[in-house]
């Protein structure tokens, strides 16, 4: 008999994602973003991203289902991000999931949307070996964890005391001028720069610093210290060398998330480390991730860029693990969590 048909439904920022897995099969992932509206002010706006996604829905899921060949009468169950996310967001796809699993009378998962990154890998590299170290790194988050069941055991190590990875990115590239998103605009400038141009600091790597912080992250202090640097440049009217600040500043996020990663997957005696979230679609990290693992024996597992950054064939991914592992549903009046634990990785 084969697996399950899972739908799964993703709105906790500004992607609109429904995607369709069976077992570890990914059958659809259609994707709507509401990105080019937030571009001009820098940042997603709440309730921008709310309007769109519920004007997104319909259309999502149904090109999801053309995409699979399969009608919505197919469909075993239903699984949605509960949260961490932007409130309004998270209530528009968890109100369309609630009347899908409803109007269908089909079981409801609602799901964390960090332990949804983890569990998106399975689509393309097979079952996640137990336990595994997951580098999370996105707009809205950036933690380290052990994860030893995707479903139920998600532990965090360490994370960021301020800004996310992900938003480091987007405020150094609006510094440099360069368009929202700016994580991809960084990655392909830093192409052409030098990554030692420039000795922007690591934070939370000094001795004293790592007494306390060992797997925790900050990078405020270096996004002021490019504003700085770009400014001191801008003062003396000199003109600002775009390729190598890129380059210099994705080579101190990418050294920092690196050796933190490899140190505590060393620490806990794992032997892989996976990379998620929309930072993880960044070419630097991952080589030189593979550089310092590689040395201890440590595999490191990537998805595909597309399945990195927000999307619903994540939250099927993790939806058609639950069922897999006979983890119990939701109920029907499950709330969205703007704030959810990662260690609670169902609601
Ligand atoms: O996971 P995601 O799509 O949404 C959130 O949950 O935040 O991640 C979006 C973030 C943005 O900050 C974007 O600049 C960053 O991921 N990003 C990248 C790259 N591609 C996307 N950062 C660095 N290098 C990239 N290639
Ligand atoms: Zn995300």
């Amino acid at each position: 008999m084969s697996s399950p048909l899972v739908l799964g439904i993703e709105t906790s920022c500004d992607e609109t994602g429904v995607g369709l897995v069976r077992g570890h099969e990914l059958l659809a992932d259609a994707v709507a973003s509401s990105v080019d509206e937030h571009a001009r002010f820098g940042g997603v706006v709440p309730e921008v991203a709310s309007r769109a996604h519920l004007e997104a829905m319909v259309p999502t899921v149904e090109r999801a289902c053309a995409t699979a060949g399969v009608r919505l009468d197919d469909v075993d169950a239903i699984a949605v991000t509960a949260g961490p996310g932007l409130a309004g967001a998270l209530l528009v796809g968890v109100a369309a999931a609630k009347s899908l699993a409803l109007g269908l009378g089909k079981p409801l998962y609602g799901v964390n949307h960090l332990a949804a990154h983890v569990a998106v890998d399975q689509l393309e590299h097979g079952a996640l070996p137990d336990p595994c170290l997951a580098l999370l790194v996105s707009g809205g988050h950036s933690s380290l964890l052990r994860v030893a069941d995707v479903t139920t055991s998600v532990e965090p190590l360490g994370s960021t005391i301020d800004d996310a990875a992900g938003e480091a990115f987007d405020k150094v590239a609006r510094l440099l001028g360069l368009p929202f998103p700016g994580g991809p605009h960084i990655d392909r400038a830093a192409r052409s720069g030098s990554s030692v141009a420039i000795d922007f600091p690591r934070g939370l790597s000094s001795r004293r610093d790592l007494e306390r912080h060992r797997f925790d992250f900050s990078f405020s202090g270096l996004k002021t210290a490019v504003a700085r640097w770009v400014q001191a440049r801008e003062d003396s009217g000199e003109p600002v060398p775009v390729a190598d600040v890129a380059a210099s500043f994705q080579e101190a996020v990418c050294d920092v998330l690196s050796r933190k990663a490899v140190d505590a997957a060393v620490s806990q005696g794992i032997d892989d480390v996976l990379l998620g979230g929309g930072v993880a679609a960044n070419s630097r990290l991952r080589v030189i991730t593979e550089e310092r693992a590689t040395p201890h024996g440590i595999r490191v597992r990537v998805p595909r860029p597309g399945l990195c950054t927000d999307n619903g064939a994540m939250v099927a991914a993790l939806g058609a693990e639950m069922v897999a592992r006979g983890r119990a549903p939701s109920a029907l009046d499950l709330p969205a969590d703007s704030s959810m634990p990662v260690q609670q990785v169902s609601a």
